[in-house]
């Protein structure tokens, strides 16, 4: 598939938790683009899924003494892509120029591995410097969704949804309203005000509070909110990154922090966010059109859309058309 969003192509993906990539070539798919990923001694590499040889996927083979050698004939890649060793090849002659590995920019930060495609905008993805360290964290993921990207960073952004598609845990149908707020923009990254919402059962406790919101948006497929619960000095911030795998399949990646709660184990905050996820699949698989509007004068927004309305303008600044129409 050709890809021509300049803007997702220089931007970091999230492919893999760290903890899934071990001794052996995991083929990952960003773009609609086939990549090959791998760990040496000297990091981690992402390589086109396709021997030069052959075109078999590199991502078959093996990592041997730091280099991917392809499973079909041998031929074995370092780390910059450079074919080092064809074991058919008479010892007196020289391996040709052309035999190399086509190299994507692929880095391992904060627990996942990211690829980019393109030239990236950072050394580092940007999110990065946008997580507070001192916290509790779980990640979590891949979830898969057969949802294009857009579609579900708008649902994650979206509070009128709480009290009806997580009604008994984030949010409450009796007490839907949403009060006005605005969104602000600064150095790129919008944020909302505070928006409050009452929370029959927020952590699987069964203790109700009435919760505050702040939603940020940092990247077209990268955002987060912080919860602060009224009357404690709770933090719980949850980032989203989605890897747009195809134009409508996905995969969700999740960094959860928390200042409290330190002693309660993380599979008890992965099954509560499992849940929750399977709640929003039969929302974000199912709507129509299945890519993100982008004109404004489709769907029909109201005041409490605002976070969605700025999310979408923003897609449009950004030049953004993947996963939207
Ligand atoms: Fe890869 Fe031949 S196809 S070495
Ligand atoms: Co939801």
């Amino acid at each position: 598939m050709t890809i021509q969003d300049t803007a997702l192509l220089s931007e970091w993906h999230p492919v893999l938790l760290s903890s899934a990539l071990g001794d052996e070539p995991v083929p990952v798919t960003v773009l609609g683009e086939k990549a090959a990923v791998f760990r040496t001694s000297q990091g981690v590499h992402a390589f086109k899924d396709l021997c030069i040889h052959r075109g078999v996927p590199l991502s078959l083979g093996k990592v041997k003494d730091d280099e991917l050698v392809c499973a079909y004939h041998g031929w074995s890649y370092n780390g910059c892509g450079t074919c080092t060793r064809i074991p058919s090849l008479p010892a007196d002659r020289a391996i040709p120029t052309k035999a190399r590995a086509f190299v994507y920019g692929c880095v391992e930060a904060h627990g996942f591995i990211w690829v980019c495609l393109g030239l990236p905008q950072s050394p580092l993805p940007k999110v990065s410097s946008f997580i507070p360290d001192g916290f509790k964290e779980v990640l979590m993921g891949p979830y898969t969704l057969q949802a294009a990207g857009p579609r579900i960073i708008e649902n994650f952004l979206d509070v009128s949804h709480l009290m009806f598609v997580h009604e008994g845990l984030l949010g409450d149908s009796e007490f839907a309203e949403i009060g006005d707020y605005q969104v602000n923009e600064e150095n790129g990254v919008l944020t909302s005000d505070e928006i409050v919402v009452y929370q029959p059962d927020p952590d699987g406790t069964g203790r109700g509070v009435h919760s505050r919101y702040v939603y940020e948006v940092f990247g077209p497929l990268c955002v987060a909110f912080t919860k602060r619960d009224h009357g404690t000095d709770h933090i719980f911030r949850l980032f989203l990154m989605v890897l747009p795998v195809t134009e409508q399949m996905s995969k969700a990646f999740m960094l959860k922090q928390r200042n409290y709660a330190y002693e309660e184990s993380d599979e008890i905050f992965v099954k509560f966010q499992d849940l929750l996820i399977e709640q929003d699949r039969v929302m974000v698989e199912n709507q129509k059109p299945e890519l993100l509007p982008l004109d404004l004068q489709a769907e029909l927004h109201l005041n409490t859309d605002r976070l969605s309305i700025a999310y979408r303008k923003r897609l449009r600044e950004l030049g953004v058309s993947f996963g939207t129409a």
